[in-house]
C-alpha cells in the first residue's frame, strides 16, 4: 500500500508517518520510506544519527535511479517498473527500524531552490513501483498544500491529513482535501494529533463532519514524544506510549478499510 502523510507545518507528519512505517516495519511488511520534504528530517525518527543522515543520497542526486528513462531520454520518467525489492536492495538506506528510507532532496536551478524536478522524480517513482501485499510504501510529504500542485502524491493508494485542534490547522487540512479531492488519491482521510481531551477530539470530529471529511483516527497529545522530539530521540514502535498506541490502532483502521474491498485495487 502506498501512504501520504500531509498536513500543515509542525502537525506531526513525519513522527506518524515515522511510526506507521516502523510499525509496519515490524509486522514483517517491507516498508520504504520517503521523505519527500525538502527539509528531511524523517531519517531521524527511523533511528538514523544525524551524521548518517546527512550522507544519504538524496533521489534528486541518484544519477543510476535518475538515469532509468524512457527512450524519449527524458531524465526521470522511468522506463522501468521497480518493485519494492528492487528499492530497497539498489537505492534506499536500511535503517535501525527496519524501514529502508529514500530522501527526495532538492534540485537547485539558478541558485533558486526549486523542487519541482525533485517532486516530478518522486512522483514517476511512485507510479511505476509495484507494490505486493506485505509492501508498504510512506511518504512523509512537506508542510502545506504546494506538493498538491506538484503532483508529488498522485500515485498513493491513500492521503493521510495530519492536523491538531488548532483551527488554521484545520483550515489547511479542508484545502488539502478539496485540491486532492479534484485530481489526487481516491482515499482520503483526516488524522488527529496532539489531541488533548475530548473537546478538542469533539471539536476535530465536528469539524471533519460539517465538511463532509472521514476522520480515520485521533492521536492524544504524548509528553513522552514532546520530550522524546526536544531531545533527538527516538520513540520505539514497541513502547508503551499512548500516543504510539493510537498509531498502532490507526495502522490496524487504514488495513482494515483499505481491504474491505470498497477501496479499489489495493495491494
Ligand atoms: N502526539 C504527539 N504528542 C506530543 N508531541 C507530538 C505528537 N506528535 C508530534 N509531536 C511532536 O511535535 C513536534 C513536531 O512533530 P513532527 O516533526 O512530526 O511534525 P511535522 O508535521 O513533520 O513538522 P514539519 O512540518 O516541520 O515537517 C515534534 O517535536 C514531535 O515530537
Ligand atoms: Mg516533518
Amino acid at each position: 500500500m502506498k501512504i501520504a502523510v500531509s498536513g500543515k507545518g509542525g502537525v506531526g507528519k513525519t513522527f506518524i508517518a515515522g511510526t506507521l512505517a516502523s510499525i509496519a516495519a515490524g509486522k514483517g511488511h517491507r516498508v520504504i520510506a520517503i521523505d519527500a520534504d525538502s527539509s528531511p528530517n524523517l531519517a531521524l525518527t527511523l533511528g538514523l544519527t544525524p551524521d548518517e543522515a546527512h550522507h544519504l543520497l538524496p533521489i534528486a542526486k541518484n544519477t543510476r535511479l535518475i538515469n532509468k528513462k524512457t527512450k524519449t531520454d527524458y531524465p526521470g520518467v522511468y522506463n522501468l517498473t521497480f518493485t519494492v525489492q528492487d528499492i530497497i536492495e539498489k537505492y534506499a538506506l536500511a535503517t535501525p527500524a527496519g524501514v529502508h528510507l529514500m530522501v527526495m532532496g532538492t534540485v537547485t536551478s539558478m541558485g533558486s531552490g526549486c523542487t519541482c524536478q525533485a517532486n516530478a522524480l518522486v512522483r514517476n517513482l511512485l507510479r511505476h513501483l509495484i507494490v505486493k501485499q506485505d509492501d508498504d510504501v510512506i511518504l512523509d510529504l512537506e508542510a502545506g498544500v504546494e506538493h498538491l500542485g506538484r503532483g508529488t502524491a498522485d500515485h498513493v493508494d491513500l492521503l493521510l491529513i495530519i492536523s491538531d485542534a488548532n483551527s488554521k490547522s484545520l483550515g489547511t487540512a479542508k484545502k488539502i482535501h478539496d485540491l486532492a479531492e479534484g485530481f489526487g488519491p481516491k482515499n482520503v482521510y483526516l488524522v488527529g494529533n496532539q489531541i488533548e481531551g475530548e473537546e478538542e477530539e469533539d471539536l476535530v470530529a465536528q469539524f471533519a463532519e460539517d465538511h463532509g471529511i472521514t476522520l480515520i483516527g485521533c492521536i492524544p497529545f504524548d509528553e513522552a514524544v514532546r520530550r522524546a522530539g526536544v531531545r533527538g530521540e527516538v520513540i520505539s514502535p514497541d513502547s508503551g506510549e499512548k500516543a504510539v498506541k493510537a498509531v498502532r490502532i490507526l495502522y490496524d483502521t487504514i488495513i482494515e478499510d483499505m481491504h474491505s474491498g470498497k477501496k479499489g485495487d489495493i495491494a
